[in-house]
């Protein structure tokens, strides 16, 4: 098996302007990873959130991840996976990989940390690949592309599971404070509340999806299956 693959990949542009002054700086990173941190200022939501994708893996897949996160999202889904598992961890991010392998490395052998960004088709096939917390970052052209290079590394049978951001219920009080901090700090987020998952990709009749919402349509899980063809 090949581990630590250390190309040096580009950061796209959308990362440098809006969220490199996190991603790229070692002592916000390390200050941002802690779950009970996480808690507090997702209101709550990080917990579940992870518990809500950790339930879509199943031990000894070949698992893809989309970005490194922060506090225990990626730990959860090793021990899910066991020591037979195989766990591709990819990020765009030379400093995130180099945070991620330096944390997990001797702790969880079925980790590979590659340096790439995820929008570049691979050869590689997996049984689940998981996006988490990625696509609301991105500007429509991108998150098409990358949802597009996703459903095509799909294994026959696997599956693809997103978890970000959707359009909050009328009542829900957090609406108008996500809002506000979209507005001033995450210029894509909002397209992921007026547009389904699916209808970024031209191909969505070939696949399954299955969408639900969390904390009062705040956030979504869309797990997406090839269909089965009759021929
Ligand atoms: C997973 S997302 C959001 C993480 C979120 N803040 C959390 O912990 O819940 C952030 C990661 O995605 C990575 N990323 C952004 N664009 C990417 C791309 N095109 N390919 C691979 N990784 C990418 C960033 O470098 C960053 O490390």
């Amino acid at each position: 098996m090949k581990k630590n693959i250390n190309n040096i990949s580009k950061i796209p542009p959308y990362q440098k302007e809006y969220y490199s002054w996190l991603y790229e700086s070692k002592i916000l990173s390390k200050l941002i990873d802690r779950d009970w941190l996480l808690n507090l200022i997702t209101f709550g939501t990080h917990k579940k959130l992870i518990n809500i994708c950790t339930e879509e893996v199943y031990p000894q897949q070949k698992t893809l991840q989309v970005g490194v996160t922060f506090g225990s999202q990626l730990a959860r889904i090793a021990e899910r996976l066991g020591v037979y598992g195989e766990f591709d961890i990819v990020d765009v991010s030379a400093t995130q990989i180099r945070r991620i392998r330096k944390k997990y490395r001797f702790l969880y052998p079925s980790m590979n940390f590659i340096n790439r960004d995820a929008v570049n088709r691979t050869e590689n096939r997996y049984n689940t690949i998981i996006c988490y917390k990625l696509l609301h970052e991105m500007p429509l052209a991108t998150r098409t592309k990358l949802i597009n290079t996703l459903l095509s590394t799909m294994s026959p049978g696997g599956k693809v599971v997103f978890i970000d951001y959707n359009k909050p219920a009328w009542w829900n009080p957090l609406r108008i404070f996500i809002q506000l901090y979209n507005r001033l700090y995450q210029p894509f987020s909002e397209s992921l509340w007026d547009k389904e998952i699916k209808d970024f990709t031209t191909a969505k009749g070939q696949f399954e999806w299955k969408k639900s919402t969390y904390f009062g349509k705040m956030y979504q899980k869309v797990v997406v299956r090839r269909k089965e063809t009759l021929y």
